[in-house]
């Protein structure tokens, strides 16, 4: 089974992040070969600091790196290193009928909000069809956010194939990942970079510490029962057993149990979960031409897999010397 999926390099990632999604990736790459890659290219539809996306991409590998990325086992790859996808891109952006991209949420909410909006934001799910088909992805484990992208990929794939009569593309299987757990940011809203309500893990511990002494709280009395389905009780529960949670919550709905002890407590778990990972990617952080040379390699194989379909695409669109 081949698994595939792209993450956008937007700066330091966050508890959000990691339990909706990048802790799911690592968990895949046992369940067959995985291929991961830092879409750096689709950045482009939102950041216009060259700098920026260097230091973005070169943190996001790092990130993976640290929270169990496998490289003698999955595939990491940097999207720009693989420009045979622009290719593919072109060609099948000549198959999908512009009222396909038309109806695209995200490009309808960019022109809704009355944003200036590229080519490059209009085409961008033809570009994400290409790094999906160039290997015949079977899974692609993405947030709900993406589902529409995905359906658009098989529309694109079929599009394709029944434009050459040739069965050139696989229509992927979306793997919708589930919700595991509600992450709300420190001011109860969805935790989004864009809120300002993140806690992002990897940042120093005095700021992690303030992120997480800031979360909301009412002012219930140490005394009174609190309210569990508030964002500090939710934040706790994702680094809790079962059991504890059930000790814990019985504690806070008889009373006596204060939100500063809480804080304390989700505070000490949350850099104790990370603090390996934390270890783990200083390392890496320390040997930037090894993390190159993971992305070097993951190219290598990446495109060793691509190779294929891209030129039997090519072949069946009547490109190039007959084989
Ligand atoms: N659009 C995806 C996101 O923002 C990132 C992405 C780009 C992707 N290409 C992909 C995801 C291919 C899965 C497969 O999250």
């Amino acid at each position: 089974m081949r698994i595939l999926s792209g993450i956008q390099p937007s700066g330091e990632p966050h508890l959000g992040n990691y339990f909706g999604a990048m802790r799911q990736h690592v968990a895949w790459q046992e369940k067959g070969e995985a291929i991961y890659f830092l879409a750096d290219y689709h950045s482009m539809t939102t950041i216009r600091d060259a700098e920026a996306r260097r230091r973005f991409t070169r943190e996001l590998a790092l990130d993976y790196l640290a929270i169990g990325l496998d490289p003698e086992h999955a595939i990491l790859y940097r999207q720009s290193d693989l420009p045979e996808l622009c290719e593919l891109a072109w060609v099948l952006s000549t198959v999908t009928p512009m009222g396909l991209l038309e109806r695209a949420h995200s490009y309808k909410d960019k022109v809704a909000q009355g944003a200036a909006v590229s080519h490059g934001l209009f085409a961008y799910p033809v570009l994400m069809a290409a790094d999906i088909l160039i290997y015949n992805a079977d899974v692609v484990p993405v947030g709900q956010d993406q589902k529409q992208h995905l359906e658009m990929t098989r529309d694109i794939a079929g599009a394709f194939n029944h434009a050459y009569g040739v069965e050139v593309f696989q229509l992927p299987e979306p793997h919708i990942l589930e919700e595991v757990a509600v992450v709300p940011g420190s001011d109860g809203r969805k935790m989004s970079k864009s809120y300002g309500n993140t806690i992002r893990m990897f940042a120093p511990e005095k700021e992690v510490k303030k992120a997480v002494m800031g979360i909301v709280t009412d002012s219930t009395p140490v005394e009174a029962p609190k309210d569990v389905a508030t964002p500090l009780f939710q934040l706790w529960t994702l680094f809790a057993a079962p059991a504890e949670r059930e000790a814990l919550f019985a504690r806070a709905q008889a009373g006596g149990l204060g939100y500063g002890e809480v804080k304390k407590d989700l505070l000490r778990r949350l850099l104790e979960h990370f603090g390996p990972y934390r270890e783990r990617r200083a390392q890496w952080a320390a040997r930037p031409d090894d993390v190159e040379d993971v992305l070097r390699r993951g190219v290598g194989r990446a495109r060793e897999i691509a190779r294929p379909t891209l030129a039997a695409a090519r072949d069946a669109a009547g490109l190039g010397p007959a084989p």
